[in-house]
């Protein structure tokens, strides 16, 4: 889909489809209410039969007779005035242009959602708009030999802007949104394919190819490397798979002066099977999406560099299939962590903690003034906060407020979980330093507490994406399967950093 932005009146548009947006119960304004007189009134009198209100997601088709060019006019709900956001501005335009792909459209015409009366500066409105479009269509059928709708494709979306002042606002909001949703999209395809295809050679090469075309330093390290690393707990997991194991280490630096070091480290389990303690067998297709965090890894490095965002960003990523092979980790097992602290294993289903141990270690040797990991770490996450929201643990409360602000701002929520050192009995070690799981209680805490140990003292936040990285049901701009979570999230938060985050907390 080619997007372009263009100044001048909507209703002039020769597209087959106008997007235009009504908030509930309220009376068209701006570029709704221009469409609708040029178009003899056919919105106003759907209102008036009360077929249609704004509420949020919803959709009504409006049809012209001659009057100007388009064929249709989609009318999407922005939901009440008074909780408008900019996410809920993703979301309207993403539903709008779905039920613009249905109905056939290839050419598609719309302004900047939530500019007017929504409150959002014009760049802000272009580029939510803009990236509810790109989100919105996102489908995965790489896989499908043909697809159900191979035919419906949008192959044009025009922002069109009247205000001549603002369409450079317009047109970077627009080119934003496209680097963002490109990114997004981009981590959606590598958790959404297959776990003998995304192996973690090929996710280190995926790796490698997008730091390539966007100028970004990266190193890829095979078996070798991560054992004179003495990365023991990543190779611990490891050695149960025929596949080799990849550390991916990316580094993208400013060409301006920078604002500080921020680290991510992703959680790249390419396939989870559990390892010796296996899985049930239900539903275990799904641990291809084992690697989310590593996805979106990738996915932000790839947004700092083109976006062009005035902080030094290292990614590493510990990438490894947990399998149960004959020279697998075993149950009470103790493996060396790079940090040189000892780990009893006690399930080896707890693999995203091991790898990450050696990751959030090694994170130290770029000298981060922050580190934030993601991780599927925990079912028991999904137990607490459901598919809502991302569990978040820290040892900077400014850091984590920082993430919860981006989350509110992106959609993508954080919810804080405690890191209080009374949790810390729970991992406390009969033979080695440390257990690797802590029973039953608080599963995702016990998660955060084994994490913090390689941590250590640098501000640092661990975000559990368990259950907002793989979506059932999907929402208007994921079609279900990988969310590409992070993502957006992360980048709010380097894109509004000004200042490295205190390490207020202990
Ligand atoms: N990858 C899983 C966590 C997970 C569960 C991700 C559901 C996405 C959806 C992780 O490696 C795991 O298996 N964790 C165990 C930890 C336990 C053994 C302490 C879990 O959550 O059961
Ligand atoms: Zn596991
Ligand atoms: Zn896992």
């Amino acid at each position: 889909m080619k997007i372009t932005t263009a100044a001048g009146n909507l209703q002039a548009q020769r597209a087959d489809t106008l997007l235009v947006n009504l908030f509930e119960e309220t009376e068209p304004g701006g570029a709704t209410s221009a469409v609708d007189k040029a178009a003899g009134g056919s919105i106003a009198r759907i209102l008036d039969l009360g077929d249609f209100k704004g509420e949020l997601n919803s959709t009504t088709v409006a049809y012209v007779d001659g009057a100007i060019p388009a064929d249709r006019i989609v009318v999407v709900g922005l939901g009440k005035e008074a909780e408008f956001t900019a996410n809920r501005a993703v979301q309207a335009a993403a539903t709008g242009v779905r039920k613009a792909k249905e109905l056939g459209t290839k050419n598609v015409a719309t302004v900047a959602f939530g500019a007017g009366a929504g409150g959002l500066q014009a760049a802000e409105a272009a580029e939510a708009t803009t990236l509810g479009a790109v989100l919105g269509l996102y489908t995965f059928d790489r896989y499908k030999s043909k697809t159900d709708d191979d035919k419906k494709e949008i192959d044009s979306l025009t922002v069109v802007e009247f205000d001549r002042s603002k369409v450079r606002q317009v047109r970077a909001g627009v080119g934003d949104a496209q680097i963002l949703g490109d990114s997004v999209n981009m981590a959606r395809d590598m958790v959404n394919s297959p776990g003998s295809d995304m192996t973690p050679t090929a996710l280190a090469e995926q790796a490698r190819a997008m730091c390539r075309q966007n100028g970004i330093k990266c190193s890829v390290y095979g078996p070798a490397r991560i054992k004179r690393l003495k990365m023991g707990a990543l190779w611990g997991v490891a050695k149960g798979s025929r596949e080799e194991p990849r550390f991916v280490v990316m580094e993208y630096e400013p060409s301006g002066r920078s604002r500080g070091t921020l680290a991510v480290c992703g959680k790249g389990v390419t396939f989870d099977s559990g390892g010796i303690s296996i899985k049930p067998g239900a539903a275990m297709d799904e641990m291809k999406m084992d690697m989310s965090g590593a996805a979106a890894t990738v996915g932000i490095l790839r947004t700092a560099a083109v976006l062009k965002l005035p902080v030094r960003v290292v990614g590493l990523i510990a990438a490894t299939e947990n399998m149960p092979d004959g020279l697998a980790v075993k149950p009470g097992d103790v493996l060396t962590a790079r940090s040189g602290k000892t780990i009893e294993v006690l399930n080896t289903d707890a693999e995203g903690r091991l790898i990450l141990a050696d990751a959030l270690d090694y994170a130290h040797s770029f000298k981060p003034d922050a580190i934030i990991d993601l991780a599927t770490l925990t079912g028991a996450v999904i137990v607490a906060l459901g598919h809502e929201a991302t569990g978040a643990m820290a040892t900077s409360a400014d850091l984590v407020d920082r993430l919860k602000q981006a989350g509110d701002y992106t959609g993508e929520r954080v919810w804080e979980l405690p890191l209080w050192s009374e949790y810390e009995e729970a991992i406390k070690g009969k033979i080695a330093d440390i257990n690797n799981t802590g029973g039953r209680a608080a599963g995702s805490i016990a998660g955060g507490m084994f994490l913090k140990h390689f941590a250590r003292d640098v501000p640092w936040a661990h975000l559990d994406i368990a259950g907002t990285a793989w979506s059932d049901k999907g929402k208007p701009y994921s079609p279900g399967g990988a969310t590409g979570v992070g993502v957006r999230l992360v980048t709010r938060l380097l894109r509004e950093w000004t200042k490295p985050p205190s390490a207020d907390k202990s």
